[in-house]
């Protein structure tokens, strides 16, 4: 099984700058499918507003996609859970960070700026079949995936 992970990306303009959002340099991130995410990019979608402040969204897994997640305005937090209930933060505080999530995540998105921009690509089209809203049901077919894994 693929992991999740962290990912940073250089500024585009000007050329191989750190890309920090500390200063107020004019700055431009370019992020292309199949090269900066392993994925053909599908579909891109945005979670804003300020009615997330205080809101926990996601909270699901899909079956088929795969996401990177960028703060591309603003800040937020991604709370990865596995089968066992093992909790990892990743926290989007930059527009050049992003996470990389496999397919059969639970993932919830929370800690919401007022100003957070949360950009979502992935490599599918929207099918709600793909989508577990169950975290016993997800952390039952995690298991099983694994436990096929082990045999082969
Ligand atoms: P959902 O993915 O369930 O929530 P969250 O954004 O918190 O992860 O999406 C919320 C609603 O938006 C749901 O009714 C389905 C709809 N939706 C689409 O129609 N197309 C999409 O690409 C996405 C991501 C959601």
């Amino acid at each position: 099984m693929l992991d999740v992970k962290m990912l940073r990306f250089p500024c585009a303009f000007p050329s191989n700058a750190p890309c920090d959002s500390s200063d107020t340099v004019s700055r431009s991130i370019v992020v292309e499918g199949m090269k900066d995410i392993l994925f053909e990019i599908r579909r891109i979608f945005y979670i804003f507003g300020e009615g997330n402040i205080g809101l926990v969204r996601g909270k699901h897994a899909n079956g088929k996609s795969e996401f990177v997640l960028f703060n591309i305005s603003g800040k937020s937090k991604v709370k990865v859970i596995d089968e066992d209930l093992g909790e990892t933060v990743y926290e989007l505080n930059e527009p050049r960070d992003a996470v990389y999530l496999p397919r059969m995540i639970w993932k919830e998105m929370y800690d919401f700026t007022s100003d957070s921009v949360l950009m979502v690509v992935t490599n599918e089209y929207y099918d709600a079949t793909e989508y577990v809203r169950d975290f016993e049901m997800f952390a039952e077919e995690v298991r099983e995936m694994k436990r096929i894994l082990e045999m082969n």
